[in-house]
Formats: C-alpha cells, sequence, structure tokens
C-alpha cells in the first residue's frame, strides 16, 4: 500500500515566502512521488484557536485553497479539502485522542509557550489542544510523512506520541508520522532576525506581491559595508545570501560571499537581482490565481471533491477508534 502524506496551513493571512519554501515545495514533491499518496487540508478550525474575524474566515480559507491550486496542488493528484468540511470527525478524533495525553505534557510545548506570550489574555483550552487537533487532522488519514517547516517539529513529536499510545492502549496502527524537509525548511525574516512569519509586520514575502513590493520589501532588509575577513553566519547578511541561494541557486550564493571577502558585495545590486528572481518563480502561481478566481464554479466544485475523497478515509478511522475505544457504533 502507498505511504499517505498530509499536510496543512492556517488561513491567518495570505501565504508567504516560508509557507511556500518550507511546506509548499515538500507537499509538491510527494505529490509527484508514485510512491506516496497526497492528501491537504486548509485548517480553518485551528485559525480559531487564536484571536480572528469569524466574519473573514471562510473567505481566508477559500483564500488558502486557491492559493494551494495556483502554487500546482492538483486535484487529479490529491485530495484537497477545507479543514471544516470534516469538523465533525476531525474534532471528534481530536478529543479521542485527548484522552492518552497529560495537560502537563501539553502545557510544557515552546509553541504553546510562544502563543501564550502572543496572545496572553487569549490562553483557551482550544490553544492548549491545538497540537492534538494537528495530531488528529494526520492521523485520521493514518499519515506517515508531512511536509512542514521545521517549526512544526515539536507538534510531529506529539503527533508520534499520540500514535504510539493510542496504538499500545487501544491496538490501533497508525504509522508515527515523520517530516518530510525542504531546503526551505527554514526561511529567515527579511529583518534580520528570526524567521519569516505573518504576525510580524515586515518580515514576509507573500506569494501575491507584485515585483515593486518586493523590490521595496528587500529594499528594507539590514545589510552591512558588503566586505569583511569572513561571512556573516547569521543576521540580515547571512539572511540575503540564503534568499539568493534559495532562488538563485548555490553557485550564485558562492559568487557573493567570494566578493564578501574580497572586492565586495553590492547590495543595491544584489538585492535588484533577487527581487526579480523571486518575482520570476512568483508570476506563474499569480497567472493561475486570476484564472482560478474567475472560475468560482470550478473552485467550488474542487473544495467538494476533495472534502468527499478525504471523508471516505477519515470515517473508517473513527469507526475504527471508535470501536476500539468501546464505544457505540
Ligand atoms: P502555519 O499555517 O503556521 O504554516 C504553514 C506551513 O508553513 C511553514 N512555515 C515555514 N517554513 C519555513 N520557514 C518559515 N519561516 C515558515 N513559516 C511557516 C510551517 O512550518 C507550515 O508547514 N500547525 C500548522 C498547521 C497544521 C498542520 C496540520 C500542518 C495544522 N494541522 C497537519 C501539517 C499537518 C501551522 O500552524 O502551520
Amino acid at each position: 500500500m502507498k505511504k499517505r502524506v498530509l499536510s496543512g496551513m492556517r488561513p491567518t493571512g495570505r501565504l508567504h515566502l516560508g509557507n511556500y519554501l518550507g511546506a509548499a515545495k515538500g507537499m509538491l514533491a510527494l505529490q509527484d512521488d508514485p510512491d506516496y499518496e497526497t492528501l491537504f487540508t486548509v485548517v480553518d478550525i485551528h485559525a480559531t484557536t487564536t484571536p480572528y474575524d469569524a466574519k473573514t474566515l471562510q473567505q481566508s480559507a477559500r483564500d488558502v485553497f486557491i492559493d494551494y491550486l495556483s502554487i500546482g496542488l492538483d486535484p487529479e493528484k490529491s485530495a484537497i479539502n477545507i479543514q471544516s468540511d470534516l469538523a465533525d470527525v476531525i474534532t471528534q478524533l481530536s478529543f479521542y485522542v485527548s484522552s492518552v495525553m497529560t495537560v502537563a505534557r501539553m502545557q510544557h510545548l515552546p509553541t504553546f509557550k510562544d502563543k501564550v506570550k502572543q496572545h496572553p489574555d487569549n490562553v483557551t483550552m482550544a490553544l492548549l489542544n491545538y497540537p492534538l487537533l494537528m495530531a488528529a487532522d494526520i492521523l485520521i488519514y493514518k499519515a506517515s510523512k508531512v511536509p512542514v517547516g521545521i517549526d512544526q517539529e515539536p507538534h510531529l513529536e506529539v503527533a508520534r506520541e499520540v500514535a504510539r499510545k493510542m496504538n499500545e492502549q487501544f491496538g490501533m496502527d497508525f504509522p508515527e508520522p515523520t517530516r518530510f524537509a525542504t531546503k526551505g525548511e527554514y526561511v529567515p525574516s527579511l529583518l534580520g532576525e528570526g524567521k519569516m512569519s505573518k504576525s510580524v509586520e515586515g518580515s514576509s514575502i507573500e506569494l501575491n506581491d507584485d515585483l515593486d513590493t518586493i523590490v521595496a520589501k528587500l529594499k528594507k532588509a539590514p545589510t552591512d559595508a558588503g566586505t569583511g575577513a569572513a561571512v556573516p553566519t547569521s543576521g540580515g547578511v547571512a539572511n540575503l545570501f540564503q534568499f539568493v541561494e534559495l532562488f538563485q541557486g548555490e553557485a550564485k550564493r558562492r559568487e557573493y560571499e567570494a566578493a564578501y571577502t574580497g572586492s565586495g558585495v553590492r547590495y543595491g545590486d544584489l538585492k535588484k537581482e533577487l527581487a526579480q528572481a523571486i518575482f520570476d518563480e512568483l508570476r506563474p502561481i499569480q497567472k493561475k490565481r486570476a484564472e482560478l478566481e474567475a472560475n468560482p464554479d470550478y473552485v467550488d466544485r474542487i473544495i467538494k471533491e476533495g472534502a468527499d475523497r478525504s471523508r471516505v478515509i477519515a470515517e473508517a478511522t473513527v469507526a475504527e477508534v471508535r470501536e476500539k475505544m468501546g464505544l457505540r457504533k
């Protein structure tokens, strides 16, 4: 039997290069690998675990779904759904698996602690349960590979623990899911510190940014005098070199590194070329997006079909868990 793949993104804003390089590229690689059966989801229920706008959530989820298709996720090859179309089965499983995890374990997760710092007035049960909802997303399809950025590793650790305990205590056969990593598993912020993130203003380039916007954003990225005894390994310049590698290749990066310890790097030129290279990669995605937006009936149909295909697998897993846990049919 083919191994299953599951990945998802929260509709908390438009997708950026971190989502694209850290997750979407891996999703695309596995979609084209005949050894895997791929399922992808837009996790709108996860978006309700931090403050959000109920009026715009449906549109945001649809936007991310369209982004998925624009990037190249293919409904002929993958089952692609919006999580709340499967809310009954996913939230049901997430409750069942919460019986094998302790409160202390969930409270100690670094991702939970970060969110508590970000939203101190919103330390809800939903937030504490977030990783169990994510474990349910993965386990409901018995997926074993999860293409996500490195920031999701603590959540995958929880999913593995849940799988192990459900197998030991109830005789389930969940695979212990592992991360599928890409070259861009940690995409840095444009600001020189930390990772690219939706919640940090000015840190990201979005998939729908035009060339002028990308140029303007890169202009603000911090640099230095352009020359020194050793190439920086952290901070703004190191990050710029990383973007060069990701969009223009390793050889180009080595050229700039040699210039840094030699004749000097002209950041104005570097940024202009880099902006163009990034835009060249985004342009076909933006074109595809415009086509899809002009065809809402097609998008509606694909959303429905994705949910129906996913549901067949999800319902079978939930039925099995209920039986093994001694619940009524
Ligand atoms: P989310 O919505 O924050 O991010 C979506 C994906 O983008 C990756 N990512 C990055 N990768 C590299 N560098 C960055 N700067 C960067 N920023 C974001 C994330 O690692 C992620 O892969 N908990 C998940 C959503 C989720 C999920 C799932 C994922 C819910 N259920 C089941 C996989 C499987 C999240 O918040 O991702």
